[in-house]
C-alpha cells in the first residue's frame, strides 16, 4: 500500500474496519468493500420548519455504493459467506437487497441468484442486478412468497447457497453501523429515529445498534423508534398479515415481515411507535424532500418524513426533539415513479427570445 492510500484509508476507513469492535469480523474475514457507509447526516432546516420538526436531520443512505442502506449489511454478510467458503448467494427482494447482493457478490466472485415479484421492482434496481450478472428469477407472486421460496432453496443440500436476506444475522449486524454513525456525527443519540418499515430488519438493526452503543458507554440515552409502514402494507400496525400488500413504495410492499417480532420489541423497548402513512402522504414527502432540501430519495424512504409530519401535525412531536429521518434509498432507482410526479419540461425554440418567452419573462 502506498503512503497516500494509507492516508486515504485512515481518513475514510472501510466500514468493517471502522466499527470492527462491534462487528463479527475476524482475521479470516476478507477485507471486502465498495466504499459503503459514512453517509451524510444532513441538517434539514427548511423541510423541518415546513413539517413541524425544527430539529430534523436526514440520514442519506442513498449515497451508499448501490444506492441503499442494504450495502451495510450486505458487505458483512457476503464477507462472512466468503469466509465460510460459500460459492453462491441467494435472496428474495423488493429490489434493493438484490441490487446490493448482485454488486457485492460480483466483487467477491460469487454466483448470485435473486427471486423477485414480477413487475413490482423499480427499474433501476432490476437493472443493477442484471448488469452485475445476477441470475434473476421473477415469480408471479409477492415478496413474502419469494422469501418463502429462497428460504427453502437455501436449505437444500444439492445446491449449496448462502441466504443473504436479513434473516441472515450478519446483515443486521452490518446494518447497525448506521446507528453508530448517527451517534458519532451528532455526538449523542437523537431523541427520535424515524424509519420506513418493510421486512422490519432495518428498524431492528438500528435499535440493536443504539443499544450496543449505549452498552459500550458511547451514548447515554437511546432514541424512541418511530417506524412507518405504507397504509396498504401495514401488517405490524394492524397486528395481522396482509395477504395482498399494495403501495406505490414498492420497496416496502411486504405483508408478512420476517423481523416482525424484533420490530415490535424495538417499539416497546424504546417507547416508540409504528404507524401507517398513505401513498399520498409518502409522495408529498418525497416531493418536499427534493424541493426543500435537494435530497432525492425513493418513495419508500420518504415514509419516514411523511410519518414525522403526520405525528407532528397530531401534536405528538416535542418541537425541541432532535429527529433523524432515515432515507433508505436513492431516488434515481425508481425513475418511473419520479416521472409520474413531476411536470413536463418547458419547450422552446433555440433562441434567447424564445427561451425568455417560454420562461414568462417577456
Ligand atoms: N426502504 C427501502 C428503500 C428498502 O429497500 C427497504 C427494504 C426498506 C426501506 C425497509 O427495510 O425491510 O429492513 O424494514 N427493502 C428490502 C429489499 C425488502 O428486498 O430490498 P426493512
Amino acid at each position: 500500500m502506498t503512503d497516500s492510500m494509507a492516508a486515504g484509508l485512515a481518513a475514510r476507513p472501510r466500514l468493517l474496519d471502522r466499527y470492527r469492535a462491534f462487528l463479527p469480523v475476524t482475521d479470516a474475514t476478507p477485507p471486502l468493500t465498495l466504499g459503503e457507509g459514512a453517509t451524510p447526516l444532513v441538517r434539514a432546516e427548511r423541510l423541518g420548519a415546513a413539517i413541524g420538526a425544527p430539529n430534523l436531520y436526514l440520514k442519506v443512505e442513498g449515497q451508499n455504493p448501490t444506492g441503499s442502506f442494504k450495502d451495510r449489511g450486505m458487505v458483512m454478510a457476503v464477507a462472512k459467506a466468503v469466509e465460510a467458503g460459500a460459492r453462491a448467494i441467494v435472496c428474495a427482494s423488493t429490489g434493493n437487497t438484490s441490487a446490493s447482493a448482485a454488486a457485492y457478490g460480483a466483487a467477491a466472485g460469487l454466483e448470485v441468484i435473486v427471486i423477485l415479484p414480477r413487475g413490482q421492482i423499480a427499474l433501476g434496481k432490476l437493472l443493477q442486478a442484471l448488469v452485475a450478472g445476477a441470475r434473476v428469477v421473477a415469480i408471479d407472486g409477492n415478496f413474502d412468497q419469494a422469501l418463502t421460496i429462497v428460504r427453502a432453496l437455501a436449505e437444500q443440500d444439492d445446491h449449496p447457497v448462502t441466504l443473504v436476506n436479513s434473516v441472515n444475522p450478519f446483515r443486521l449486524d452490518g446494518q447497525r453501523t448506521a446507528a453508530f454513525e448517527i451517534c458519532d456525527d451528532l455526538g449523542r443519540a437523537p431523541d427520535i429515529l424515524a424509519i420506513p418499515v418493510g421486512n422490519a430488519g432495518n428498524i431492528s438493526a438500528y435499535w440493536a445498534g443504539f443499544r450496543a452503543y449505549a452498552d459500550a458507554g458511547r451514548i447515554s440515552a437511546t432514541p424512541r423508534m418511530w417506524g412507518f409502514q405504507a397504509a396498504g402494507a401495514a401488517p405490524i400496525v394492524h397486528g395481522r398479515r396482509v395477504e395482498r400488500p399494495e403501495t406505490v413504495a414498492t420497496a416496502i410492499r411486504i405483508g408478512d415481515p420476517a423481523s416482525w417480532d424484533k420490530a415490535v420489541a424495538a417499539r416497546q423497548e424504546s417507547g416508540g411507535r409504528i404507524e401507517a402513512v398513505t401513498d399520498d402522504q409518502i409522495l408529498a414527502a418525497y416531493r418536499d424532500l427534493a424541493r426543500y432540501e435537494g435530497v432525492f430519495c425513493e418513495p419508500a424512504s420518504a415514509a419516514s418524513v411523511a410519518g414525522v409530519r403526520t405525528l407532528a401535525a397530531a401534536g405528538a412531536l416535542d418541537p425541541d426533539a432532535t429527529v433523524v429521518a432515515v432515507l433508505t434509498g436513492h431516488g434515481l432507482k425508481d425513475p418511473r415513479t419520479a416521472e409520474a410526479q413531476v411536470p413536463g419540461v418547458i419547450d422552446a425554440a433555440p433562441s434567447v427570445g424564445a427561451v425568455a418567452v417560454a420562461l414568462g419573462w417577456s
